[in-house]
Protein backbone atom coordinates (compact mmCIF):
# COMPACT_ATOMS: atom_id res chain seq x y z
CA UNK A 1 0.00 0.00 0.00
CA UNK A 2 3.27 2.36 0.31
CA UNK A 3 2.57 5.77 -1.35
CA UNK A 4 -0.47 3.91 -2.92
CA UNK A 5 -4.37 5.98 -3.22
CA UNK A 6 -6.31 4.18 -0.66
CA UNK A 7 -10.32 4.74 -1.17
CA UNK A 8 -12.01 3.76 1.86
CA UNK A 9 -15.79 3.47 0.80
CA UNK A 10 -18.35 4.07 3.67
CA UNK A 11 -15.47 6.23 5.44
CA UNK A 12 -18.02 7.44 7.72
CA UNK A 13 -19.35 4.47 9.18
CA UNK A 14 -18.20 2.17 12.05
CA UNK A 15 -15.61 0.15 10.42
CA UNK A 16 -14.75 3.05 7.75
CA UNK A 17 -13.61 5.39 10.23
CA UNK A 18 -12.01 2.95 12.17
CA UNK A 19 -10.40 1.87 8.44
CA UNK A 20 -9.25 6.02 8.38
CA UNK A 21 -8.13 5.83 11.76
CA UNK A 22 -5.90 2.95 11.01
CA UNK A 23 -4.74 4.26 7.95
CA UNK A 24 -3.23 7.72 9.38
CA UNK A 25 -0.54 4.88 10.23
CA UNK A 26 0.93 3.99 7.31
CA UNK A 27 1.96 5.83 4.37
CA UNK A 28 -1.33 6.36 2.48
CA UNK A 29 -3.50 8.96 0.15
CA UNK A 30 -6.38 8.21 1.31
CA UNK A 31 -9.43 9.08 -0.77
CA UNK A 32 -12.90 9.08 0.79
CA UNK A 33 -16.26 10.48 -0.79
CA UNK A 34 -19.80 11.33 1.64
CA UNK A 35 -22.81 9.44 0.20
CA UNK A 36 -24.32 12.89 -0.70
CA UNK A 37 -21.07 12.93 -3.26
CA UNK A 38 -21.47 9.71 -4.43
CA UNK A 39 -24.46 7.25 -3.69
CA UNK A 40 -22.39 3.59 -4.28
CA UNK A 41 -26.19 2.25 -5.91
CA UNK A 42 -25.81 4.59 -8.84
CA UNK A 43 -23.85 2.87 -11.41
CA UNK A 44 -23.20 6.02 -14.17
CA UNK A 45 -21.93 7.55 -10.80
CA UNK A 46 -19.49 5.31 -9.15
CA UNK A 47 -18.00 4.44 -12.56
CA UNK A 48 -17.53 7.96 -13.73
CA UNK A 49 -15.80 8.25 -10.10
CA UNK A 50 -13.68 5.34 -10.33
CA UNK A 51 -12.38 6.54 -13.90
CA UNK A 52 -11.61 9.73 -12.63
CA UNK A 53 -9.80 8.92 -9.12
CA UNK A 54 -8.45 5.35 -10.25
CA UNK A 55 -7.85 4.22 -6.46
CA UNK A 56 -5.34 1.87 -5.90
CA UNK A 57 -5.99 0.26 -3.43
CA UNK A 58 -10.07 -0.19 -2.30
CA UNK A 59 -11.43 -1.25 1.25
CA UNK A 60 -15.25 -2.00 0.64
CA UNK A 61 -16.80 -1.19 3.85
CA UNK A 62 -20.32 0.44 2.55
CA UNK A 63 -23.25 -1.38 3.22
CA UNK A 64 -26.86 -1.23 4.52
CA UNK A 65 -25.75 -2.86 7.81
CA UNK A 66 -28.44 -3.25 10.95
CA UNK A 67 -29.64 -5.63 13.64
CA UNK A 68 -32.09 -8.42 13.06
CA UNK A 69 -35.04 -5.76 13.40
CA UNK A 70 -33.44 -4.06 10.39
CA UNK A 71 -32.23 -6.80 8.64
CA UNK A 72 -35.95 -8.59 9.03
CA UNK A 73 -38.37 -5.43 8.06
CA UNK A 74 -35.93 -3.73 5.67
CA UNK A 75 -35.61 -6.91 3.06
CA UNK A 76 -35.92 -5.15 -0.12
CA UNK A 77 -33.15 -2.54 0.92
CA UNK A 78 -30.96 -4.57 2.41
CA UNK A 79 -30.54 -6.43 -0.88
CA UNK A 80 -31.05 -4.42 -3.49
CA UNK A 81 -28.75 -1.64 -1.79
CA UNK A 82 -26.00 -3.81 -1.32
CA UNK A 83 -26.06 -6.13 -4.35
CA UNK A 84 -25.67 -2.99 -6.12
CA UNK A 85 -22.80 -1.59 -4.02
CA UNK A 86 -20.91 -4.71 -4.61
CA UNK A 87 -21.65 -4.52 -8.08
CA UNK A 88 -20.52 -1.08 -8.78
CA UNK A 89 -17.83 -0.51 -6.81
CA UNK A 90 -15.93 -4.08 -7.69
CA UNK A 91 -16.39 -3.57 -11.58
CA UNK A 92 -15.48 -0.03 -11.56
CA UNK A 93 -12.40 -1.25 -9.26
CA UNK A 94 -11.62 -4.03 -12.69
CA UNK A 95 -12.36 -1.88 -14.80
CA UNK A 96 -9.87 1.12 -13.69
CA UNK A 97 -7.03 -1.43 -12.73
CA UNK A 98 -6.91 -1.12 -9.05
CA UNK A 99 -4.09 -3.51 -7.92
CA UNK A 100 -6.16 -4.15 -4.32
CA UNK A 101 -9.71 -4.67 -3.39
CA UNK A 102 -11.05 -5.55 0.25
CA UNK A 103 -14.53 -6.73 0.30
CA UNK A 104 -16.29 -6.98 3.57
CA UNK A 105 -18.40 -9.71 4.08
CA UNK A 106 -20.25 -11.04 7.22
CA UNK A 107 -20.67 -14.07 9.65
CA UNK A 108 -24.33 -14.07 8.64
CA UNK A 109 -23.04 -15.79 5.38
CA UNK A 110 -22.62 -19.02 7.18
CA UNK A 111 -25.51 -21.70 7.20
CA UNK A 112 -27.67 -21.28 10.27
CA UNK A 113 -27.23 -24.74 11.55
CA UNK A 114 -23.25 -24.72 10.63
CA UNK A 115 -20.61 -26.34 13.08
CA UNK A 116 -19.44 -23.79 15.57
CA UNK A 117 -16.91 -22.72 15.23
CA UNK A 118 -17.53 -21.51 11.98
CA UNK A 119 -15.18 -22.48 9.29
CA UNK A 120 -14.96 -20.58 6.24
CA UNK A 121 -15.76 -23.53 3.95
CA UNK A 122 -19.11 -23.83 5.50
CA UNK A 123 -20.58 -21.49 3.18
CA UNK A 124 -23.23 -22.34 0.98
CA UNK A 125 -23.45 -25.69 3.01
CA UNK A 126 -26.56 -25.18 4.15
CA UNK A 127 -30.12 -22.71 4.61
CA UNK A 128 -29.49 -19.39 5.65
CA UNK A 129 -31.10 -17.85 9.05
CA UNK A 130 -34.37 -16.62 7.53
CA UNK A 131 -34.59 -12.94 9.66
CA UNK A 132 -31.50 -12.06 7.54
CA UNK A 133 -31.20 -13.75 4.11
CA UNK A 134 -31.66 -10.76 1.96
CA UNK A 135 -28.64 -9.58 3.18
CA UNK A 136 -26.57 -12.68 3.64
CA UNK A 137 -27.31 -13.29 0.15
CA UNK A 138 -26.33 -9.99 -0.85
CA UNK A 139 -22.79 -10.34 0.70
CA UNK A 140 -22.24 -13.75 -0.90
CA UNK A 141 -23.00 -12.22 -4.00
CA UNK A 142 -19.93 -9.77 -3.18
CA UNK A 143 -17.90 -12.77 -2.06
CA UNK A 144 -18.82 -14.75 -5.34
CA UNK A 145 -18.08 -11.79 -7.64
CA UNK A 146 -14.46 -11.06 -5.77
CA UNK A 147 -13.88 -14.76 -6.38
CA UNK A 148 -14.74 -14.90 -10.31
CA UNK A 149 -12.94 -11.60 -11.00
CA UNK A 150 -9.81 -13.15 -9.29
CA UNK A 151 -10.30 -16.22 -11.32
CA UNK A 152 -11.48 -14.81 -15.13
CA UNK A 153 -9.24 -11.64 -14.88
CA UNK A 154 -6.79 -12.54 -12.41
CA UNK A 155 -7.39 -9.83 -10.23
CA UNK A 156 -5.92 -9.49 -6.64
CA UNK A 157 -9.27 -8.98 -4.48
CA UNK A 158 -10.29 -10.23 -1.10
CA UNK A 159 -12.89 -11.51 1.01
CA UNK A 160 -13.05 -10.85 4.40
CA UNK A 161 -15.48 -12.19 7.18
CA UNK A 162 -16.03 -10.00 10.47
CA UNK A 163 -17.89 -10.98 13.37
CA UNK A 164 -20.24 -8.93 15.45
CA UNK A 165 -18.35 -5.88 16.23
CA UNK A 166 -18.82 -2.79 18.37
CA UNK A 167 -16.92 0.59 18.92
CA UNK A 168 -16.81 4.07 18.57
CA UNK A 169 -19.32 5.45 16.06
CA UNK A 170 -22.02 2.60 15.82
CA UNK A 171 -25.58 2.91 15.12
CA UNK A 172 -27.53 3.76 18.56
CA UNK A 173 -31.00 3.60 16.79
CA UNK A 174 -33.68 1.89 19.27
CA UNK A 175 -35.08 -0.23 17.01
CA UNK A 176 -32.45 -0.80 14.00
CA UNK A 177 -29.17 -1.28 15.92
CA UNK A 178 -27.50 -4.48 17.12
CA UNK A 179 -26.79 -5.94 20.31
CA UNK A 180 -24.02 -3.89 21.89
CA UNK A 181 -25.07 -0.42 21.03
CA UNK A 182 -28.79 -1.63 22.34
CA UNK A 183 -26.71 -3.16 25.51
CA UNK A 184 -25.11 0.23 26.03
CA UNK A 185 -28.03 2.86 25.41
CA UNK A 186 -30.05 0.59 27.37
CA UNK A 187 -28.42 0.71 30.40
CA UNK A 188 -26.70 4.20 30.19
CA UNK A 189 -30.61 5.66 29.90
CA UNK A 190 -31.26 3.19 33.55
CA UNK A 191 -28.08 4.34 35.46
CA UNK A 192 -29.62 8.32 34.45
CA UNK A 193 -32.86 6.98 34.94
CA UNK A 194 -31.90 5.38 38.40
CA UNK A 195 -34.30 2.53 37.04
CA UNK A 196 -34.40 -0.64 39.57
CA UNK A 197 -33.90 -3.49 36.54
CA UNK A 198 -33.11 -3.40 33.11
CA UNK A 199 -35.02 -6.46 30.58
CA UNK A 200 -32.17 -8.09 28.35
CA UNK A 201 -34.33 -9.76 25.83
CA UNK A 202 -33.97 -14.21 25.35
CA UNK A 203 -32.59 -15.90 28.10
CA UNK A 204 -28.85 -14.74 27.80
CA UNK A 205 -27.72 -18.03 27.38
CA UNK A 206 -26.46 -17.99 23.85
CA UNK A 207 -22.85 -17.34 23.73
CA UNK A 208 -22.25 -14.51 21.16
CA UNK A 209 -18.35 -13.41 19.52
CA UNK A 210 -17.99 -9.35 20.22
CA UNK A 211 -14.35 -7.43 18.02
CA UNK A 212 -13.73 -4.28 19.28
CA UNK A 213 -13.74 -2.27 15.57
CA UNK A 214 -10.24 -0.85 15.60
CA UNK A 215 -8.95 -4.62 15.77
CA UNK A 216 -10.62 -4.79 12.88
CA UNK A 217 -9.44 -2.34 11.12
CA UNK A 218 -5.83 -3.42 11.94
CA UNK A 219 -6.68 -7.21 10.93
CA UNK A 220 -7.95 -5.58 7.51
CA UNK A 221 -4.77 -3.40 7.26
CA UNK A 222 -2.61 -6.24 8.06
CA UNK A 223 -4.62 -9.00 5.78
CA UNK A 224 -4.72 -6.21 2.71
CA UNK A 225 -0.45 -5.67 2.91
CA UNK A 226 0.07 -9.52 3.43
CA UNK A 227 -2.58 -11.38 1.83
CA UNK A 228 -3.84 -12.75 -1.77
CA UNK A 229 -6.01 -15.82 -1.91
CA UNK A 230 -9.13 -16.89 -3.27
CA UNK A 231 -10.08 -18.16 0.71
CA UNK A 232 -12.39 -16.10 2.84
CA UNK A 233 -10.76 -15.31 6.15
CA UNK A 234 -12.92 -14.74 8.92
CA UNK A 235 -12.24 -12.00 11.26
CA UNK A 236 -12.74 -12.30 15.21
CA UNK A 237 -11.10 -13.08 18.39
CA UNK A 238 -12.57 -16.70 18.75
CA UNK A 239 -13.49 -15.99 22.15
CA UNK A 240 -17.27 -16.67 22.63
CA UNK A 241 -18.98 -15.02 25.54
CA UNK A 242 -23.11 -15.69 26.86
CA UNK A 243 -25.40 -12.58 26.17
CA UNK A 244 -25.54 -12.29 30.24
CA UNK A 245 -22.07 -12.59 31.35
CA UNK A 246 -21.77 -10.04 28.16
CA UNK A 247 -24.64 -7.41 29.78
CA UNK A 248 -23.21 -7.76 33.13
CA UNK A 249 -19.65 -6.57 31.63
CA UNK A 250 -21.57 -3.84 29.64
CA UNK A 251 -23.74 -2.57 33.00
CA UNK A 252 -20.19 -2.94 35.10
CA UNK A 253 -18.30 -0.76 32.63
CA UNK A 254 -21.25 1.86 32.38
CA UNK A 255 -22.00 1.86 36.59
CA UNK A 256 -25.30 0.48 36.39
CA UNK A 257 -25.93 -0.98 39.40
CA UNK A 258 -29.79 -2.03 38.83
CA UNK A 259 -31.01 -5.78 38.28
CA UNK A 260 -30.89 -7.47 35.05
CA UNK A 261 -33.72 -9.52 34.12
CA UNK A 262 -34.08 -11.74 31.01
CA UNK A 263 -37.36 -11.65 28.66
CA UNK A 264 -37.45 -15.25 28.13
CA UNK A 265 -40.45 -14.62 25.47
CA UNK A 266 -38.43 -12.96 23.57
CA UNK A 267 -36.27 -15.32 20.85
CA UNK A 268 -32.51 -16.23 21.75
CA UNK A 269 -31.40 -17.12 17.85
CA UNK A 270 -28.86 -20.20 17.36
CA UNK A 271 -27.41 -21.20 20.74
CA UNK A 272 -23.83 -20.69 19.76
CA UNK A 273 -21.78 -18.42 16.94
CA UNK A 274 -18.13 -18.65 17.15
CA UNK A 275 -15.43 -17.77 14.05
CA UNK A 276 -12.98 -19.95 13.44
CA UNK A 277 -10.05 -17.94 12.97
CA UNK A 278 -6.96 -20.47 12.54
CA UNK A 279 -6.50 -19.35 9.09
CA UNK A 280 -6.03 -15.28 10.22
CA UNK A 281 -3.86 -16.67 13.30
CA UNK A 282 -2.10 -18.81 10.63
CA UNK A 283 -2.02 -15.29 8.64
CA UNK A 284 -0.09 -13.73 11.56
CA UNK A 285 -2.69 -12.16 13.36
CA UNK A 286 -4.60 -11.69 16.50
CA UNK A 287 -6.88 -9.10 18.69
CA UNK A 288 -5.09 -7.37 20.92
CA UNK A 289 -8.76 -5.23 22.63
CA UNK A 290 -10.07 -6.83 25.66
CA UNK A 291 -13.45 -6.62 26.21
CA UNK A 292 -13.33 -4.13 29.06
CA UNK A 293 -11.14 -1.77 27.18
CA UNK A 294 -12.99 -2.26 24.44
CA UNK A 295 -16.59 -1.56 26.04
CA UNK A 296 -14.70 1.57 27.81
CA UNK A 297 -13.75 3.24 24.82
CA UNK A 298 -17.09 2.50 23.15
CA UNK A 299 -18.63 3.84 26.30
CA UNK A 300 -16.64 7.13 26.24
CA UNK A 301 -17.53 8.15 22.51
CA UNK A 302 -21.59 6.79 22.78
CA UNK A 303 -21.36 9.42 26.20
CA UNK A 304 -19.77 12.57 23.95
CA UNK A 305 -22.90 11.83 21.40
CA UNK A 306 -25.43 12.25 23.86
N1 LIG B 1 -21.13 -3.78 12.41
C1 LIG B 1 -20.92 -5.08 12.46
O1 LIG B 1 -21.09 -5.72 13.51
C2 LIG B 1 -20.47 -5.82 11.23
C3 LIG B 1 -20.28 -7.20 11.35
C4 LIG B 1 -19.90 -7.91 10.23
C5 LIG B 1 -19.67 -7.26 9.03
N2 LIG B 1 -19.84 -5.93 8.94
C6 LIG B 1 -19.60 -5.30 7.62
O2 LIG B 1 -18.68 -4.23 7.74
C7 LIG B 1 -19.02 -3.20 6.81
C8 LIG B 1 -19.18 -1.87 7.53
O3 LIG B 1 -20.18 -1.98 8.52
P1 LIG B 1 -20.42 -0.83 9.60
O4 LIG B 1 -20.82 -1.50 10.86
O5 LIG B 1 -19.29 0.13 9.57
O6 LIG B 1 -21.74 -0.13 9.01
P2 LIG B 1 -22.20 1.39 9.15
O7 LIG B 1 -21.66 1.98 10.40
O8 LIG B 1 -23.68 1.39 8.93
O9 LIG B 1 -21.49 2.10 7.93
C9 LIG B 1 -21.84 1.84 6.60
C10 LIG B 1 -21.30 2.94 5.74
O10 LIG B 1 -21.72 2.68 4.39
C11 LIG B 1 -22.22 3.88 3.85
N3 LIG B 1 -23.23 3.61 2.84
C12 LIG B 1 -24.33 2.80 2.95
N4 LIG B 1 -25.04 2.85 1.83
C13 LIG B 1 -24.39 3.71 0.99
C14 LIG B 1 -24.63 4.17 -0.32
N5 LIG B 1 -25.71 3.77 -1.01
N6 LIG B 1 -23.76 5.03 -0.88
C15 LIG B 1 -22.67 5.46 -0.20
N7 LIG B 1 -22.38 5.05 1.05
C16 LIG B 1 -23.24 4.19 1.64
C17 LIG B 1 -22.84 4.63 5.01
O11 LIG B 1 -22.96 5.97 4.67
P3 LIG B 1 -23.83 7.02 5.56
O12 LIG B 1 -22.91 7.33 6.71
O13 LIG B 1 -24.07 8.15 4.66
O14 LIG B 1 -25.07 6.28 5.96
C18 LIG B 1 -21.81 4.34 6.10
O15 LIG B 1 -20.76 5.26 6.02
C19 LIG B 1 -20.27 -3.68 6.09
O16 LIG B 1 -19.93 -4.30 4.88
C20 LIG B 1 -20.85 -4.71 7.03
O17 LIG B 1 -21.58 -5.67 6.33
C21 LIG B 1 -20.23 -5.18 10.01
Amino acid sequence: MKGKSVYVAGHRGMVGAALVRRLAREDVRLVTTTRSELDLRDQAAVFSWFAKARPQVVFLAAAKVGGIVANNTLRAEFIYDNIAIAINVIQAAHQNGAAKLMFLGSSCIYPKLAPQPLREDSMLTGPLEPTNEPYAIAKIAGIKMVEAYRAQYGSDFISVMPTNLYGPGDNYHLEYSHVVAALIRRFHEAKIAGAKSVVVWGTGTPRREFLYVDDMADACVHLMKTYTGAELINIGNGEDITIAEFARVVAEVIGYRGEITFDTSRPDGTPRKVLDVNRLARLGWRATTSLRDGLRRTYEDYTRGV
